[in-house]
C-alpha cells in the first residue's frame, strides 16, 4: 500500500519564515508580552515538579476558571498540541472527520496527519462564514466521527452562537459523533467566566491556550476540557509524546493566570482602538468587501478585483508590510489581517495596505 502521510503545516512554515515584516499585520492575537510585563518572583519558579498527570495547580486554576471538575481538564502545549492530542484520541486511521472550510490549515494538516477521512463543510462569505448546521447535516455519513469548528472562526472572525453550536451538538450525537471547538479566540469575549461550548453537552470537547487573548503564546500554556474518560486517555496519550510538560513553564502559566484581569483591561482597550482603525480603513475603500466581526483580532476582507496573492508578494517587497495570503485558508481572493499589535504599527501598515491596493488598480 503506498501511503502518503502529511508531516508539514505549510501555513505554519510560512509563519515561521515568510511573515515577518517591519509593518507585520499577519499576527493574528494579541502581540507577544514581555516577561517584565507578568508579575512573579523566582521563588515561584522550580524546575521539577511532582505529579506526572498535570501540575494541580494549574489544573486547579483553570478548572475554576470554566468552572468544570478538575478531571476534566488537560494541559498541553499550547492550543496546537492541545488540538493534536485531542484529535488523536478521538479518532482512528480511516475514520471519517468534517472539518469547516475555510480552515486554520494546521488542523486540516493534522487531521491528515492522522489518517482521518476529511470531508468539508462551508462557511460561506455570501452567508457571512456563519456555520449552517443544514450543511453540516448534508455532509454527516454514520462513518462521521469528529467534527470541528474554530470559534471565532479563523479565518473570518466569526462569532458562532450557542444555539447553533446546539444544533450541531445534537447532530452529533445522534450521529454518536462528537464536537471538537477550537476556543483559542473567543477569550477575546473576555467574559468572566469565559464563554465555552464545554457545557452544551457531553460530546463537546474544547481547546484553547493563553496565546492569543492575552499575548502570552510564549508560556505555551494550552488546555482540552473533555469528559474525564476521554481526558484520561489524552493524558495517557501523551505518554506517548512530551511525557512531561516544562515545569518552570507550567509555574509561570499559573502566576500569569492570576493576573488575567490586569492582561484583559490593556488586551481590550488595544482591540477597540485598532478594531476602530481598521473599519475605519475599510469604510474608504470600495476595492475590498469584509465581513466585520464585533470582538476578536482578525478580519478577512476579500479583493474585489485581481489577486490576493499579488497584492501581499507587493505588500511585502515593496511596503515591508505583511498579511496572511489567503491561499492558506483555501480562499485566494482574500487575506487575513490581524489587530492585535500595536495601534502605530497597524495604522502605518494600512497606510501601506491602501497604497499597495492603490497601485494594483
Ligand atoms: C484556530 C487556531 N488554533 C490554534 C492556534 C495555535 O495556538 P497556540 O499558539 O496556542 O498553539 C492558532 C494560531 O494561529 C489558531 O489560529
Amino acid at each position: 500500500m503506498n501511503l502518503r502521510i502529511t508531516r508539514t503545516s505549510a501555513y505554519m512554515h510560512w509563519a515561521k519564515t515568510r511573515s515577518r515584516a517591519r509593518f507585520n499585520l499577519a499576527t493574528s492575537g494579541l502581540a507577544n508580552l514581555k516577561l517584565q510585563d507578568l508579575q512573579f518572583s523566582l521563588d515561584d519558579l522550580e524546575l521539577t515538579g511532582e505529579g506526572g498527570y498535570g501540575y494541580q495547580p494549574l489544573i486547579q486554576a483553570l478548572a475554576d476558571r470554566y468552572q468544570v471538575d478538575a478531571a476534566c481538564v488537560v494541559t498541553a502545549a499550547g492550543t496546537s498540541f492541545a488540538n493534536h492530542l485531542a484529535m488523536a484520541a478521538l479518532i482512528n486511521p480511516g475514520d471519517e472527520i468534517l472539518l469547516e472550510s475555510p480552515a486554520y490549515e494546521p488542523l486540516l494538516a493534522l487531521a491528515h496527519y492522522l489518517g482521518a477521512e476529511v470531508k468539508r463543510f462551508q462557511r460561506r462569505f455570501e452567508d457571512g462564514f456563519r456555520i449552517s448546521p443544514a450543511e453540516i447535516e448534508r455532509n454527516l455519513s454514520p462513518r462521521t466521527r469528529l467534527i470541528v469548528i474554530t470559534n471565532f472562526h479563523n479565518p473570518s472572525g466569526v462569532l458562532t452562537d450557542d444555539d447553533t453550536l446546539k444544533q450541531v451538538g445534537e447532530l452529533a450525537r445522534q450521529g454518536n459523533a462528537r464536537v471538537l471547538v477550537d476556543e483559542v479566540y473567543l477569550q477575546m469575549l473576555f467574559a468572566e467566566p469565559p464563554r465555552t461550548s464545554f457545557h452544551l453537552g457531553n460530546q463537546f470537547i474544547v481547546t484553547s491556550s493563553l496565546t492569543k487573548a492575552f499575548g502570552l503564546s510564549g508560556l505555551r500554556c494550552g488546555w482540552i476540557l473533555a469528559q474525564p474518560q476521554l481526558a484520561k486517555s489524552m493524558w495517557l496519550l501523551n505518554d506517548l509524546f512530551a511525557a512531561t510538560p516544562v515545569h518552570a513553564g507550567e509555574r509561570l502559566s499559573v502566576a500569569a493566570l492570576r493576573q488575567l484581569a490586569v492582561i484583559t483591561e490593556r488586551a481590550q482597550t488595544r482591540l477597540e482602538r485598532n478594531r476602530q482603525l481598521l473599519n475605519q480603513f475599510l469604510d474608504a475603500r470600495d476595492d475590498l468587501e469584509a465581513i466585520r466581526p464585533a470582538s476578536g483580532s482578525i478580519m478577512f476582507p476579500r479583493v474585489k478585483q485581481g489577486s490576493a496573492d499579488r497584492l501581499c508578494e507587493l505588500l511585502r517587497e515593496k511596503y515591508e508590510t505583511s498579511v496572511v495570503p489567503g491561499r492558506f485558508f483555501e480562499m485566494p481572493a482574500h487575506f487575513r489581517v490581524g489587530l492585535g499589535g500595536d495601534s502605530e504599527t497597524l495604522a502605518e501598515g494600512l497606510e501601506r495596505l491602501g497604497g499597495a491596493l492603490d497601485e494594483l488598480r
